[in-house]
């Protein structure tokens, strides 16, 4: 019985010193310590022991059992804790992943720059329906009934149970609503979505965006308008800039004027950008008709103003060398990222 006991103790020491994983310390309990295991068995054959030597080997296996469960339970411990500082650890070499990170669009960035210009001269930002009536679109604005820009060509009609509407082709009827809502002295800028039934190509688009500008007290005069025009185009372009304002027609101004900006890609020596003209054509503009007066209850001897519109599309495409329209609203990533 000692030889037994001693050789279970040498045994189980050294199987003990194995252990490496909670399945070998599984196994160890099983086999040693559990009800059924080696241990359990040297207590059994403890009732043929001759009854003088029992309580010395009684002893024996106590101490034995004693010892075995504390060390294999400090092993235990020991195994578990490595298992969890495995399971937690950090791989610092794994590549990190990519975030994208949003941004505006360009469209975006060009409308809030020519925001932030006008704001600086103490103008304000008004807004008005995509959907508007023929009243506002054209016929406040001094459009008379047979005028071309009427033509089914470049506006987009809407019909609905309320009566006929039409896609706004320039953001000009908000004009006529800040008027109608607002006495003089009024001074905003009208940035949105106007749309035109145009075919779609690099340079032209069914939808794209305006910025329109109103300016309406009383002695507002033409040289306040160039410089007003001026101001803004050395702050969106450069200091460099030079402007060319070319006589023109629209229905409520009068009298017009379209603005050219020598061009910036070559300096006004001609390039593919500018047609090779050295200008390049940025807005529209002119002195409110005193019709629209009429149109809207100002008194046409009291106040005069001016009023201007510049596409947004066609700003950013100057801005940022892009020669396709239809870009800006493709959504495509890899056009997007670049600004
Ligand atoms: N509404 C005109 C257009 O769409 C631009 C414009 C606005 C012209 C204001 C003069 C004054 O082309």
């Amino acid at each position: 019985m000692l030889g037994e006991i001693e050789k279970l103790k040498a045994e189980a020491t050294a199987s003990l010193n194995q252990i490496r994983t909670s399945d070998d310390a599984e196994n160890f309990r099983l086999k040693y310590l559990s009800r059924k295991g080696s241990l359990a068995q040297l207590f059994e054959k403890l009732k043929d022991v001759p009854k003088d030597e029992k309580p010395a080997i009684g002893k024996l296996l106590n101490e034995l059992r004693n010892a075995l469960e504390s060390e294999f339970e400090s092993v235990r411990k020991k195994v578990e804790a490595e298992k969890s500082r495995q399971s937690s650890k950090v791989d610092l070499s794994i590549p990190g992943r990519r975030r994208y990170v949003g941004r505006k669009h360009p469209l975006t960035q060009t409308a809030d720059e020519i925001k932030r210009i006008f704001i600086s001269i103490g103008f304000g930002i008004a807004d008005g329906p995509e959907i508007e009536d023929d009243y506002h679109n054209f016929e406040a604005l001094n459009f008379p009934p047979d005028h071309p820009a009427r033509d089914m060509q470049d506006t987009f009609f809407v019909k609905s149970e309320t009566g006929k509407y039409v896609l706004r082709t320039h953001t000009s009827p908000v004009q006529i609503r800040v008027m109608e809502n607002n006495k003089p002295p009024v001074r905003v800028i009208i940035p949105g979505r106007v749309y035109r039934n145009e075919a779609v190509s690099a340079r032209s688009y069914c939808l794209f965006h305006q910025v329109e500008g109103l300016y309406v007290d009383k002695n507002v005069s033409l040289a306040e308008l160039k410089g007003t025009i001026s101001f803004f185009a050395k702050e969106f372009f450069g200091s460099d800039v030079k402007l060319r304002f070319r006589p023109s027609y629209f229905p409520f101004t009068e009298p017009s004027a379209e603005v050219d900006v020598s061009c910036f890609i070559c300096g006004g020596k001609g390039c593919r950008i500018c047609k090779y003209s050295g200008w390049l054509e940025v807005l529209g503009c002119g002195m409110v008709d005193p019709n629209v007066y009429k149109f809207v209850g100002y008194d046409e001897n009291e106040v005069s103003g001016y009023a201007f519109g510049m596409g947004i599309e066609r700003l950013a495409l100057l801005r940022y060398g892009i020669d396709d329209i239809r870009l800006f609203f493709e959504n495509d990533l890899r056009f997007l990222n670049q600004f």
